[in-house]
């Protein structure tokens, strides 16, 4: 039930450090998130891991998790933003940097100061990038990868478009054609046979470039889902993004199929205030969780600005004290949320509280909360806000 002795030192460093006074915080396991890529890599090998940090590493942190990342084996980063490939550049990081949609025009300076390869699926986009690369003349062309819209419809050029494209790309001396990539909607339900036919438009473009002689060295299709479960799809990457953080990409896919994986992240807290409460008191705004008996109220110091939804208490929402599970109370406020410990709890001020992640044999993992609040897994980890500190456990 205790944590490491070394995250104890982080965190004691931190609150040194950061002048951090509440006792609320994030945890990363990155040696999680090193043996979660290794996992895949070898799942998916020899086809390359392009690990996907946007969104700050999907709440982790972008940087860290990056550097485990790239630990454990994979190659590339992907990312959504110009702006959060220039972090990892400011970070040091060198490896190459996929920015998964077109950059608007006036991203492709960064992209270019800062060697990042950027998707293209607009001969607008291309030429902004061209017009850019004129200005900088970076030492070597730029690295593109083509986007091609299989069936989502969310960003990527039409099959029928993409030859024309690649054309005007290779006849531009500043850049070069090294990849082409399309997105998966329905990898996550393993036997929707919308994936097969994404697939069988993906290859079929591959094709009709192959018959004008443009072979581009990294075919790319798969994310978690695909890396995963369909092994068509690998190609020559994978771009994994929530399974890195230890996490599969479906609540309903179990077991052998999500292999090794390890959460990296949990929510921890510790209980900043206690009292007992009569039979018959109401908890919290709006008094509506009512204590059928007195009770050890447990007050937590977390809420919903720091990305526990309100609504999880009225969805059955729970937390984990010395082990063992006890309801969140009334709704969540801004800052704090209350904890139902029942008659004669053996809590105390200062117990650490589990939101997310594991205390002794319990475990509350992000599906958890996304499966009461009727969302996924990206978006609580996502949720969880800049207030909170991230602590790093590290990785060999
Ligand atoms: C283009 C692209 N590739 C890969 C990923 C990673 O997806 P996942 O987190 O499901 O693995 C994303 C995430 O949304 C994406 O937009």
């Amino acid at each position: 039930m205790r944590r490491p002795a070394e995250v104890d030192d982080h965190l004691a460093t931190a609150k040194r450090v950061a002048g951090w006074l509440r006792p609320a915080w994030v945890e990363v396991d990155l040696a999680a998130v090193q043996a979660n890529v290794a996992y895949i890599s070898g799942l998916v090998a020899p086809a390359r891991v392009c690990a996907v940090v946007k969104a700050d590493g999907y709440g982790h942190g972008a940087v860290r998790v990056a550097l485990a990342a790239l630990a454990g084996g994979a190659t590339h980063l992907g990312v959504a933003l110009a702006e959060e490939g220039h972090e990892l550049r400011q970070a040091g990081i060198e490896a190459p940097v996929l920015v998964l949609s077109e950059p608007p025009p006036e991203a492709m300076r960064l992209v270019i100061e800062d060697r990042l390869t950027p998707t293209l699926y607009t001969q607008e986009g291309a030429q902004a990038l061209v017009s850019a690369a004129g200005r900088l003349a970076p030492a070597a062309p730029v690295p593109v990868h083509l986007k091609v819209d299989t069936g989502m419809h969310r960003v990527g050029a039409r099959p029928h478009d993409v030859v024309e494209l690649a054309k005007a790309i290779l006849q531009e001396p500043w850049l070069h054609l090294e990849g082409l990539f399309t997105h998966l909607a329905v990898a996550d339900e393993p036997d929707d046979p919308f994936t097969p036919h994404q697939l069988e438009v993906f290859e079929a473009t591959r094709e009709a470039l192959a018959a004008h002689g443009i072979r581009p060295d990294l075919l790319h299709a798969a994310n978690s889902a695909g890396a995963l479960w369909h092994p068509r799809s690998r190609y020559d990457m994978v771009r994994p993004g929530l399974a890195l953080y230890g996490l599969a990409p479906s609540p309903w896919v179990e077991g052998s199929l999500v292999g090794g994986l390890r959460p990296a992240l949990s929510l921890r807290a510790e209980v900043s205030y206690l009292k007992e409460v009569p039979a018959g008191e109401g908890l919290s705004y709006g008094l509506r969780y009512r204590l059928r008996q007195a009770s050890t109220v447990a007050t937590v110091p977390v809420g919903y600005a720091d990305g526990v939804p309100r609504r999880l208490a009225e969805t059955g929402g729970q937390v984990l004290i010395g082990g063992k599970r006890y309801p969140i109370a009334g709704s969540v406020t801004m800052d704090q949320l209350m904890v139902d410990c029942g008659p004669g709890a053996d809590v105390r001020k200062g117990d650490e509280v589990v939101l997310l992640g594991r205390q002794g044999d319990e475990e509350i993992t992000a599906w958890d909360w996304a499966n009461r609040l009727g969302t996924i897994a990206y978006e609580v980890t996502c949720g969880l806000s800049p207030r909170l500190p991230r602590v790093y456990s590290s990785y060999s």
